[in-house]
This record gives structure tokens, sequence and C-alpha cells, in this order.
């Protein structure tokens, strides 16, 4: 399965050039399944709701649709993070869509600081898709710290974990290791670059995507600031195995009985 990530610097309310960067990044791309980041188009850094209201969408509405023609004219997978309304709710959402035009929309559980003023906190619970021969399981950047995110997914079957984020604490790809090797899965996390300001608010993200396997091995990263598409050859059935010795399954052997 030929999978990769979208590493890109979208820009704060313009909408329409953030579609064209990454229908132009995406052209001939010859990918199975690609991850974008977190709120891809619209941006990131908003001080209230009056200014996303334009650039939010519904789960049929106009970005959803865009993603799906992306998906048909590129014949891959996509998973890209969108700015979702539903009646008066702002989500910060994720989006799967395929070619087929199966669709899942995952709103994100944890948010981060001033999201917790801006977004609803996701009500969807986590999900999965199953995709081709493999099952994906879906989150949005901050959901990385609770180790019950992976976790539960992992749960669930997903092999293979599609990870859009907008991060700036430096954690992360550090963390991501481990939660490839604590459920032997591979990660997709797709990060963004560049700098955002809005009004006296600045912000700085870390790029650095990266596809990890279920030992921890980093596939391919990418750097701090580059505009990349970035792509790798895995095999999702590698993650189905689940046994760290012999004598050790790393789902059995857990002693729920002695956790929180
Ligand atoms: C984040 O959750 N965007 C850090």
């Amino acid at each position: 399965m030929r999978v990769g990530f979208l590493q890109f610097n979208p820009q704060l309310f313009h909408e329409k050039q953030n579609l064209n960067k990454i229908s132009k990044m995406l052209q001939n791309c010859n990918t199975d399944l690609v991850v974008l980041p977190e709120l891809c188009t619209s941006g990131y850094l908003f001080k209230s709701n009056i200014e996303m209201e334009s650039l939010s969408s519904t789960a049929d509405g106009r970005i959803p649709g865009f993603f799906k023609n992306i998906s048909e004219r590129e014949n891959t997978a996509i998973v890209a993070g969108f700015l979702e309304k539903d009646e008066e709710l702002f989500f910060n959402s994720q989006i799967f869509v395929a070619p087929s035009g199966n669709q899942v929309i995952y709103r994100k559980t944890h948010l981060f600081f001033n999201e917790k003023d801006l977004f609803s906190p996701g009500n969807s619970g986590f999900k999965i898709a199953h995709y081709n021969d493999a099952i994906l399981g879906f989150m949005v950047c901050f959901d990385w710290i609770f180790p019950e995110s992976a976790r539960t997914l992992s749960l669930r079957g997903a092999e293979i974990l599609c990870h859009s984020a907008n991060l700036v604490l430096p954690f992360c790809q550090k963390a991501m290791i481990t939660r490839s090797i604590e459920n032997h899965v591979f990660t997709i996390t797709s990060n963004r670059v560049g700098t955002e300001t809005n009004g006296t608010q600045e912000l700085t993200f870390t790029g650095m995507s990266q596809i990890t396997d279920p030992s921890g091995n980093i596939l391919v990263r990418a750097d701090k600031t580059e505009e990349v598409l970035l792509v790798v050859d895995i095999d999702p059935e590698v993650a189905r195995n689940k046994m760290i010795t012999e004598k050790n399954h790393l789902f059995e052997d857990r002693r729920k009985e002695f956790y929180e």
C-alpha cells in the first residue's frame, strides 16, 4: 500500500488559495492513501466564531465535496482536517474519503488551548474505516498526548493511524514513535509548516511530518519548513501481529483490573 502525507503551509482565511495548492500538490500523486494536516483548508489561528463562519462547511458541504473530487481524480483515499459546522456548533473535524465514495467524519476529541473557546469538543467518538485490505484509524493533533486515543483505535483494529496535525509543541513526533510501538501499528502524522499571525497572536508550526512503522522506525520524515508530499510503500498486514514475544500479546496481556 502506497501511503503518504502532504506537508504544507495553509494560509489563514484564504480557502481558495489553500484548495488550489492542495489540488496542485496532489496532482499525479500516485498514492493509495494521503493524509493532510488539521484545518488545512481554513488555517488555524482564529480569534472568534465570526471569523470561522464563512470558512466552515457541513459534513456534506463544499469542503468534503472538494476532497471527494480529488479522491476520484487521483484514485486515492484522502484524510484531511477541516472546519466543520453542524447546526450552530463548530467542530475541528477530519474527513476520510475513498474513491468508492465511502466517507467518514471524525470530530477532534481533545481540544488544545484556545480551541476550547472556539470549538465544541468532538462528539463522534473514535472512528475507523476499512479501506482496501487495511483498517485505518483517525485522530487529530492533540489527541496524540492521550495514549487512550491511539489505543482505542488500535483495539478496534486500526492498523494505520491517520493523524492530521497543526503542532506547536516539540514532543509529538517522538511520542508517535511510542504510539507505534505500544500498539504495533503504522502512524502517519501530517503536520503543517509556517507561521500564522492574527492580531497580537502568533503561532509557528513544527513540520517534521512522518510515517512510522509498528517497530517504531521512522520510514520517512519531512523537515521543519518544507512543503512536500512524501510517500512510502507499507504492508499493513505487519500491524496485525500483536505478539511481542512468543508469550506476550500486546492486547491480551493487559491487566485491566489494575488500571484506572
Ligand atoms: C493542536 O492540537 N493543534 C496542537
